[in-house]
């Protein structure tokens, strides 16, 4: 295996461990997109799944939630990695898609319903709304949600004393940048 396919099967390998390890720093992304104002917004998300067959990432959320609104509205957005104990930040270009029922909803559901996350996608009021005075009763049906994310391109950078390294990967070229 050359350099470049080393370097793209690391990012995968260490993005897969970071859904299942909870101690890895890329478990926590920021996302990043443009809301309907054209403004930018941030947040910190949980990496779910990631499947390098398909260049594909998971994230859960509350369909009510403004992200995803806005998602749904433009698919663009970006997640942001930093592993302090790899030295190395991704980039990663996304085309999003929000999905609120099927199969794949169903699985995951499965797994948060025996969380106590599972409280917050049955909370009466839209996530970001003002607190209420009253609490209401618990929403009928979750209001759980799958972000689904197509990889388009990764710009990996690599911190290294000796010389840092960055790239710009495409599910079909590797191109090195200057970092
Ligand atoms: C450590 C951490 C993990 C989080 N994970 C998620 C997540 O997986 N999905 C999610 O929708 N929000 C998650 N949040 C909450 C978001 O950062 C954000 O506050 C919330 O989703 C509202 O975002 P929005 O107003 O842009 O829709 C997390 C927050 C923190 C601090």
């Amino acid at each position: 295996m050359d350099s470049q396919a080393k370097i793209r099967r690391a990012i995968w390998e260490q993005l897969q461990c970071a859904t299942i390890d909870r101690h890895h720093a890329w478990r926590l992304p920021v996302l990043a997109n443009v809301d309907e104002h054209g403004l930018p917004q941030a947040r910190t998300v949980v990496l779910r799944d990631a499947q390098e067959t398909y260049q594909r990432l998971m994230i859960y959320t509350d369909h009510r939630s403004p992200k995803a609104l806005a998602l749904a509205a433009n698919p663009s957005s970006v997640l942001v990695f930093w592993s302090k104990a790899l030295s190395w930040q991704l980039r990663v270009s996304l085309s999003t898609r929000i999905e609120t029922r099927g199969e794949r909803v169903e699985q995951a559901w499965e797994t948060v319903v025996k969380t106590a996350a599972a409280a917050d996608y049955l909370a009466p009021q839209t996530p970001g709304s003002p607190m209420p005075v009253h609490a209401g009763e618990p929403a009928e049906s979750p209001a759980f949600a799958i972000i689904i994310a197509n990889v388009l391109s990764i710009d990996w950078l690599e911190l290294a004393a000796e010389g840092h390294r960055r790239a710009l990967l495409t599910p079909d070229e590797f191109q090195w940048l200057v970092p």
